[in-house]
């Protein structure tokens, strides 16, 4: 696949003699991609049954006629008016049982089959209409699926369907009593009908409970989405792509992605640094205008193993947008940055949201490419000079192999917001922070999921917080010729949500038990003999295990049985800087501190390094502008 630059339009919000010039404008940028359709069902079908496709008709046909590819979004995000009139209860009730409205997007309750119907329906139609037109070249599902968090719905209708959905999976309220543990409390159930849904408890519900409906609503965003791939495979050979988020976790992604062709994100990276991203007042400061340096290339590196190998930007912030708490403009030259990280990490298209700002409703305070008046925003000249270097390098969208693995998985995210056991306990953030501290090493790095059965690519394996280590996993490590580090917090519940006796870790060979954990105030760190602290959390071990660091109190914090480890606590950065060189020097992999703010990322042909500052920064005797990239040929 080759490395192209895209857009995000919306002919319905534009006069119709104006899509001409916009196309001829598009393409004369250098743009491939243009993506549609995806909140325009109101003007698909106007009324229940009468479908307008005259207009989508010409709007396709004329982006086609200038070369470019349209992605066509199926509007399922946005059910027009009347669908409330036929579908009552279709809308998703919040936590505090508040149903919720009309009037902004993303209405729907994902378990609603009558909704599932309609939605089956204007799919059917938009690819019969479009499954062969030779410009729709892409497809894309829905629209941010848990975005503004629409996933978990406590209605009556997630509340039958989450009920059916245990008894498949129990079989028997008793054998559900138990697994749950459900004679705490007297909380036995004699019938799955008289199950309810896990809000408005008066305190806290069984975790085990919440769990399972977490997995239930995860379950129902996978068949939803993969209702519409099953009909736009049918009638389609064009791929087919759903845009994820950032931060964003409330259903398992690796299950979607598998129903999918392409995954692809929309990286907002001021937004997500702004409203997002648990850092300190000085690191906000300090990367206000450039985005967190690690959080884009942790996703670019999730969404493309949640794509196996295949990726996309789907929506790329171009300037200030409307819905952080904080909206600066970006940093002069951040808008071809972000795009070259992204290439750097295999993307496939970068596409930037959007063509034009809109004048009108919710997001007129959200930049474009051009400005309202369309005269060229600050990113229209920066998405022109990523196109003329795009035709300068290789064409091909790869990246390099990567010596390290880093675990991610969603049901582990679920338990410890489930149970964090202290308010600073997060699974993305510890992985976040695991991420962040290979970076600064300036190594490359696979993201893999929780079953993964083969880590032969790999020197160096890391898996914090998994809530369960999975079969594949155990194999996979058992057989693993390099180092691997798992914990804290690593297979210490069972898929039912229990301590599982033995103790955790209970890792083959690795003779050490957590006798006990706690939680940390955010102003109390366990220091470490050899330097650092452990923050957040921290776990005394017990057992012959060989101790590799421990904490100044004189209790283990690594221990190995070869070179499997298990680190007991959340390491601050220089703790985790070192145990990560230490790694790094036992597997002969290549790793050099990089300077504050500059980022680096391999291909098979060229060197990138990224400067996120706001100031010039040094590597190997070139000097980097603030938002600069440079690139080596290797
Ligand atoms: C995304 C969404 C777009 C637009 C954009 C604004 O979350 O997919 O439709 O709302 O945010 O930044």
């Amino acid at each position: 696949m080759k490395r192209t630059l895209g857009v995000c339009y919306y002919p319905e919000h534009w006069p119709e003699p104006q899509w001409g010039e916009d196309a001829a404008r598009m393409a004369a940028l250098g743009l491939t991609w243009v993506r549609i359709g995806e909140f325009s069902w109101s003007r698909m079908e106007p009324e229940p049954g009468r479908y307008d496709w005259a207009w989508l008709d010409r709007a396709i046909e004329v982006l086609g006629s200038k070369g470019l590819k349209v992605v066509l979004g199926t509007p399922t995000a946005t059910p027009p008016r009347w669908m409330l009139d036929r579908h009552p209860d279709m809308l998703a009730v919040d936590a505090q049982g508040r149903t919720r409205g009309f009037g902004s997007r993303r209405h729907y309750d994902f378990s609603h089959q009558g909704y599932r119907g309609e939605c089956a329906k204007i799919v059917t139609a938009l690819a019969e209409r479009y499954g062969r037109n030779p410009h729709v070249a892409a497809w894309q599902t829905d629209n941010e699926y848990a975005c503004h968090e629409t996933t978990l719905s406590y209605s009556e209708i997630a509340k039958a369907a989450f009920q059916d959905w245990l008894a498949q999976k129990y079989q028997s309220p008793d054998a559900l009593n138990r697994a749950w543990g459900n004679v705490f409390w007297s909380m036995e159930y004699r019938d799955f009908r008289e199950v309810g849904l896990p809000n408005l408890t008066v305190t806290e519900a069984n975790p085990s409970h919440v769990m399972d409906f977490r997995r239930f609503a995860s379950e129902q965003v996978v068949s939803f989405n993969r209702l519409q791939v099953d009909i736009l495979r049918k009638h389609s050979a064009a791929p087919i792509a759903h845009n994820f988020m950032g931060a964003i976790t409330e259903f398992d992604h690796w299950d979607v992605g598998a129903d999918l062709d392409i995954a692809s994100w929309d990286s907002y990276p001021l937004g997500f640094l702004s409203d997002r991203i648990p850092a300190d007042a000085e690191h906000k400061r300090r990367f206000v205008r450039q985005g967190d340096p690690d959080f884009q290339a942790f996703h670019h590196d999730l969404y493309r193993a949640v794509g196996r190998g295949r990726w996309w930007i789907m929506e790329q912030q171009p300037g200030p947008v409307n819905w952080a708490p904080y909206n600066p403009d970006p940093l002069p030259g951040m808008a071809r940055l972000w795009a070259w990280e992204a290439f750097a990490h295999g993307a496939e298209a970068v596409c930037y949201f959007r063509w034009r700002q809109a004048p009108f409703a919710q997001e007129q305070m959200h930049a474009g490419l051009l400005r309202p008046d369309s005269a060229p925003a600050q990113a229209f000249g920066e998405a022109e000079q990523v196109a003329r270097e795009l035709a300068s390098m290789p064409p091909t969208a790869e990246t390099a192999a990567a010596d390290v693995a880093l675990v991610f998985d969603y049901e582990s995210d679920w338990a410890w917001q489930i149970q964090p056991q202290g308010r600073s306990f997060s699974y993305f953030w510890l992985v976040f922070h695991a991420y962040k501290g290979l970076r600064r090493l300036g190594l490359n790095v696979d993201i893999v999921r929780p079953d993964v059965a083969d880590l032969s690519a790999y020197k160096l394996v890391l898996a914090p917080g998994l809530f369960t280590l999975s079969d594949p996993l155990k194999a996979a490590l058992a057989g693993f010729g390099g180092t691997a580090i798992l914990g804290p917090r690593t297979n210490s519940r069972t898929r039912d949500f229990a301590i599982p006796v033995p103790l955790p870790p209970a890792l083959p060979g690795l003779e050490a038990v957590v006798a006990r954990v706690e939680s940390l105030p955010p102003d109390v760190t366990v220091p470490l003999a050899q330097g650092g602290a452990l923050v957040n959390w921290r776990e005394k071990l017990e057992g012959p295990a060989q101790v590799v660091e421990t904490s100044e109190d004189g209790w283990p914090v690594l221990v190995s049985a070869g070179k499997l480890h298990y680190l007991a606590g959340w390491p601050d950065e220089t703790a985790l800087a070192r145990i990560l060189q230490r790694a790094c020097a036992a597997e002969g992999i290549e790793c050099d501190p990089l300077p504050e703010g500059l980022r680096r990322r391999d291909t098979p042909t060229h060197r990138f390094l990224f400067n996120y500052n706001p100031v010039p920064a040094e590597w190997g005797g070139v000097s980097i502008p603030p938002a600069g990239v440079h690139w080596i040929e290797k």
